[in-house]
């Protein structure tokens, strides 16, 4: 449960998985650019990743208004030059307030959002990204149509019994979601708490998938 400080939100699994997730980030992330955040949530990655990442340009963005007012009370606070404002960014709309990314990263939506934010999200991401630029997704996946855990399994029955559209997604239907809009699934790395980064790369236009 996310609680407040002004506006400014905070999420407790945040504080437990921004270690791990910018271990991940440093090692797969442009050297500089452009990064785009799809989901921004309650926006303390966007933060944190900005000051640890300072060569980098980070967008932050969110459809709902009180993430929004959220990500730019922490945005104002860090006071970080390479911190942009919150875009309000539907993954499902098919135009995105935003035009070009060197990288995009998901964390913790795909499950919490009808399929069509998944599918938007490789279609904007396939329109952003320049060839091997990176799309980064962080969640809770099954593998083979298997949970990986009890816990994934009891977050799935609680994210359905919410939303009937929600679920923990199968890592295979993703990686052939994005293999058809022109990004190959590149590495899965697990991540504590039975979670998953998984990392894809944008193809070359002309290039078939492999
Ligand atoms: C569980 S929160 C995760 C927030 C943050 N990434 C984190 O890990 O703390 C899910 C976020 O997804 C956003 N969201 C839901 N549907 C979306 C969509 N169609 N496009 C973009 N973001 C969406 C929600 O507004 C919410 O901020």
């Amino acid at each position: 449960m996310a609680q407040t400080v002004e506006r400014r939100l905070t999420a407790p699994a945040v504080a437990r998985n921004r270690d791990p997730i910018l271990a991940v980030l440093r090692r797969i992330l442009p050297p500089d650019g452009l990064v785009l955040e799809v989901a921004s949530g309650t926006g303390e990655h966007a933060a944190y990743f900005a000051a640890a990442l300072p060569q980098l340009l980070w967008q932050p963005s969110d459809p709902d208004a009180v993430a929004r007012a959220s990500i730019a009370a922490h945005g104002t606070a860090a006071r970080l030059a390479n911190l942009l404002p919150p875009l309000d960014l539907d993954a499902a709309a098919d135009r995105w307030p935003a035009t070009r990314a060197d990288a995009v990263l998901c964390i913790n939506m795909i499950h919490i959002a009808p399929w069509a934010a998944a599918m938007g999200l490789f279609a904007g991401a396939a329109r952003l990204l320049p060839a091997g630029g990176v799309l980064y997704l962080y969640g809770a996946f099954k593998e083979g149509g298997c949970h990986t855990a009890p816990s994934n399994e009891a977050f799935d029955a609680d994210l359905r019994a919410r939303n009937a559209l929600w679920g923990v997604r199968d890592l295979e239907e993703v990686a052939a979601l994005a293999r058809r809009h022109g990004l190959d699934h590149a590495e899965t790395i697990a991540m504590p708490a039975n979670n998953r980064s998984v990392v894809f790369r944008r193809r070359a236009a002309g290039m078939d998938a492999p």
